[in-house]
């Protein structure tokens, strides 16, 4: 079975509010889908559509091949992680672990094999006996996930999983968890409003605006050619600037993105007579030097702010014509060409790197 999870024309009201708009979405078996996108824009009732403990006002939800819509959520082969852990705090972290499993008709000797197991796979041996208050956030994240994956279902969703612990920690379970999803080979629906997060973990990325999928791709895919500009702005930074198409060359179009901005961009096909679009430029893009280089997307600007975040400089740019432009230069060495307020500087683009997005 190739297809692991797919919402068909999934649609979810509350009342008269339309929380999930029509939502087809189709996830590999083994794969790693991350739904990214602003609070409220409805990751959350998307996956509880998955789980069962909501039922679509219109549409199907299918898990390996079987319509299981109207089938509550025992009866689904899902499990999932939430974000409060939601751990017993009486029981031991052993006894937490294969709750689940007593439920089940297994033997006391295959509930111990399979806890023993997952206990070492989550890094948590020797804390078997340790009530939950007795762990750190990290340790009690990772009872959540074995007490989810011991059970061994098709499809593990996780929602927010990670969100409580602090930003050393979080970005240590994140490759952590990524690890071991590709070494279980269990689908995981995992969802967040963090786009480095999404980066991180996941095989492809489903962008979700209020209520659907904006686009659904793999992580560079994403990045480097949003199709429009709310995913441009939500993953990573970018500058989104009004284009005026001046003219069609052999291989080439070109475009007015201000007065004193003229650029060249691979000839536009496909969308004759169209004389405005918006185009979305990444900072890091940008590229800065104190002379002028030679070739076309070359204009000059004056740095109006420069911030210092270590690893990189973050620059507003001014352009004599009033439009501004953020650009971010990679701090390589504490020796290099830096750039400061009120200096000339020169900008070039390649010209792949203006990217044409629909507007909101
Ligand atoms: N049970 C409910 N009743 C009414 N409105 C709801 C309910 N659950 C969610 N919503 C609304 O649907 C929208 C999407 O919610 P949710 O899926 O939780 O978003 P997210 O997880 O992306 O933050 C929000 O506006 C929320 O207020
Ligand atoms: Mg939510």
């Amino acid at each position: 079975m190739d297809h692991m999870v797919e919402l068909r024309k999934v649609t979810k009201r509350f009342g008269g509010f339309t929380a999930v708009d029509e939502v087809d979405l189709t996830i590999k078996q083994g794969e790693f889908l991350t739904l990214l996108g602003p609070s409220g824009c409805g990751k959350t009732t998307v996956l509880r559509m998955v789980s069962g403990f909501e039922t679509p006002s219109e549409g199907s939800v299918w898990l390996a091949g079987e319509d299981v819509t109207d089938l509550p959520p025992y009866r689904r082969d899902v499990n999932q992680v939430f974000q409060s852990y939601a751990l017993f705090p009486h029981l031991t972290v052993q006894d937490n672990i294969s709750f689940g499993l007593r439920m089940r008709k297994l033997s006391k000797a295959e509930v111990a094999e399979r806890v023993r197991n997952v206990i070492e796979l989550v890094s948590l041996s020797g804390m078997e006996k340790r009530k939950p208050s007795q762990l750190s956030g990290g340790q009690r994240q990772r009872v959540a996930l074995a007490r989810a994956i011991v059970c061994q279902p098709k499809v593990l969703l996780l929602d927010e999983p990670l969100s409580a612990l602090d930003a050393k920690l979080r970005h240590a379970m994140q490759i952590e968890l990524k690890r071991l999803q590709k070494k279980l080979g269990i689908t995981f629906v995992f969802v967040t409003h963090d786009q480095e997060e999404a980066l991180t973990m996941s095989d492809r990325i489903a962008v979700v605006n209020k209520g659907r999928i904006e686009q659904i791709g793999d992580c560079a895919d994403i990045y480097h050619s949003p199709q429009t500009s709310f995913v441009a702005n939500f993953i990573g930074q970018a500058n989104i600037l009004a284009a005026k198409v001046t003219a069609h060359e052999e291989h080439a179009s070109r475009l007015r993105l201000a007065p004193d901005v003229h650029v060249c961009i691979p000839r536009l096909v496909g969308i004759p007579g169209v004389t405005e679009l918006v185009v979305s430029i990444r900072p890091e893009k940008i590229h800065l030097q104190k002379t002028k280089p030679a070739g076309d997307n070359v204009f000059e600007a004056e740095v109006d702010e420069e911030i210092f975040k270590g690893s990189i400089d973050e620059l507003s740019l001014k352009l004599p014509s009033g439009l501004t432009l953020t650009a971010i230069c990679a701090n390589e060495s504490a020796t290099q060409e830096t750039f400061h307020k009120g200096e000339k500087v020169w900008c070039s683009l390649h010209a792949d790197d203006i990217v044409i997005v629909r507007p909101e």
